[in-house]
């Protein structure tokens, strides 16, 4: 297996046939042949097709980019990581030793972190369905929780109740940002009145004391001052809790939502050109926090950033297993990866790359899935070569929501690899197999 770290490259295929494509008489395909050093044909041969690949490096340079930019205008930060983004236990683990804490919305999600060893008072707890059960165990463990509606403020003033001393909680808040449509389903509304009203619930108990609030304002946010928008609202809002409760908050949460430099279909810039930088985000963002930033001790400012952190990372290899001639004149391509793998699919066109140089005429052609349905397509209109039997095709980026998404429906879920930052390959999920389905039936 060779370590040499190998630059994926544009290659140029003269083909004046389809000059619609590019900007001169010429067509493009990607060819990238290497995975941080680790040569594509060698994970395959490793670990089959299809095959999620992940980067150690990519992850842990994007938290840093993200946090770095981030702490330039607050003291008090803390990233949460989404669980929800991605949960493989290895993926979690490299973000935990950057810092960060978990972020989760579930039972499930909950008891994976204590799994991995996180303490409850490391972990934000969000969503809107906690059952009164792992509710209990986490206000007991110090988690924050933050509640989404008020039967939710009801169990906890119970569960305070019931334990003698007062739990601290917070509530999520939804407002009007400037990003349509709006997140309006999960936790209190801002304009309307009701986030006030869950706050002097709150205030107004013996048994529970106010916490902080979180606001996630939506995903792939493309405009960073929407957040400078979001925390002008949330900080009035804070003033009059903090005049209401008697002291300072604890914490304010601003969720996730920053961009990764996936192609959105719709949207006609490169994501180079469409995406800002993490460092705007982190410009709009600290310059309305200043009077937050400048308090001795200033409250915890929490993130938890999912797709951004994440997305870049992930690459799915998979096959060709089969080509038909369309009457509209397509090439129809079967691959053995298709939606069952690629949640993703219904918003980004990915990148395709080949992992090697395909001679031929450049052909539109639909890449297809494997799954017997009429909806498994990976990429509906892309110009290709004519690709032979067992050609080996490189989509990104794929690392955020497609694992934690897939749908095990009439294909084994395939193996998970992440290549380390000393190129060592490890297993993060190995393929399913008959055994591993059949043992939960009876
Ligand atoms: C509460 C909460 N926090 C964080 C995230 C992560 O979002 P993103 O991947 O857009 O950063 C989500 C995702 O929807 C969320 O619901």
């Amino acid at each position: 297996m060779s370590n040499d770290y190998t630059k994926p490259s544009i290659v140029k295929v003269g083909n004046p046939l389809y000059a619609k494509h590019g900007s001169s008489a010429q067509s493009y395909h990607f060819v990238r042949d290497a995975i941080e050093g680790v040569k594509i044909s060698d994970l395959v041969a490793q670990y089959g097709s299809p095959l999620f690949v992940f980067s150690e490096r990519s992850l842990r340079l994007k938290y840093q980019q993200a946090f770095k930019a981030m702490q330039r205008y607050y003291p008090n930060l803390v990233f949460g990581w989404s669980y929800k983004t991605n949960y493989l236990n290895g993926i979690c683990q490299v973000f935990h030793q950057e810092g960060a804490i978990a972020e989760v919305v579930s039972q499930f999600e909950y008891e994976k972190a204590r799994s991995l060893g996180i303490p409850g008072n490391q972990i934000i707890f969000n969503g809107p369905h906690k059952p009164e059960g792992i509710l209990r165990r986490a206000l007991l463990e110090g988690a924050q929780v933050h509640a989404d509606h008020f039967y939710e403020i009801e169990d906890a003033e119970k569960i305070a109740k019931e334990n003698g001393s007062p739990i601290t909680i917070g509530i999520r808040i939804n407002l009007d940002s400037g990003i349509y449509p709006l997140w309006s389903r999960f936790g209190f509304n801002l304009e309307s009145g009701q986030a006030w009203a869950a706050i002097r619930r709150i205030a107004e108990s013996p048994h529970l004391r106010f916490g902080g609030v979180h606001c996630h304002i939506g995903t792939f946010i493309m405009d960073p001052t929407a957040y400078s928008r979001a925390i002008q609202k949330l900080s009035k809002l804070i003033r009059e809790a903090e005049s209401l409760v008697g002291y300072n908050i604890e914490y304010i949460d601003l969720g996730g939502g920053f961009p990764s430099m996936s192609q959105l279909k719709g949207v006609y810039q490169p994501p180079e050109v469409a995406i800002s930088s993490v460092e705007d985000y982190a410009e709009s963002i600290g310059k309305e926090l200043q009077w937050l930033a400048s308090r001795k001790p200033a409250p915890k400012l929490c993130f938890e950033l999912g797709r951004h952190l994440v997305d870049e990372a992930g690459y799915l290899i998979t096959q060709v297993v089969a080509d038909k001639a369309l009457p509209d004149g397509r090439r129809a391509y079967v691959l053995d990866a298709g939606v069952n793998l690629l949640y993703t699919s219904t918003w980004y066109k990915y990148k395709i790359e080949l992992d090697r140089d395909v001679p031929g005429m450049m052909e539109p052609s639909i890449l297809n899935g494997p799954l017997c349905m009429n909806i498994d397509v990976v990429d509906e209109a892309i110009l290709l070569p004519r690709l032979p039997r067992f050609q080996n095709l490189i989509l990104s980026p794929v690392g955020a929501y497609n694992v934690t998404q897939s749908m095990q429906f009439i294909e084994y879920r395939p193996n998970i690899v992440m290549i380390g930052e000393n190129k060592s390959i490890s297993l993060l999920r190995r393929k399913e197999g008959l055994e591993d389905l059949n043992r939960l039936e009876g």
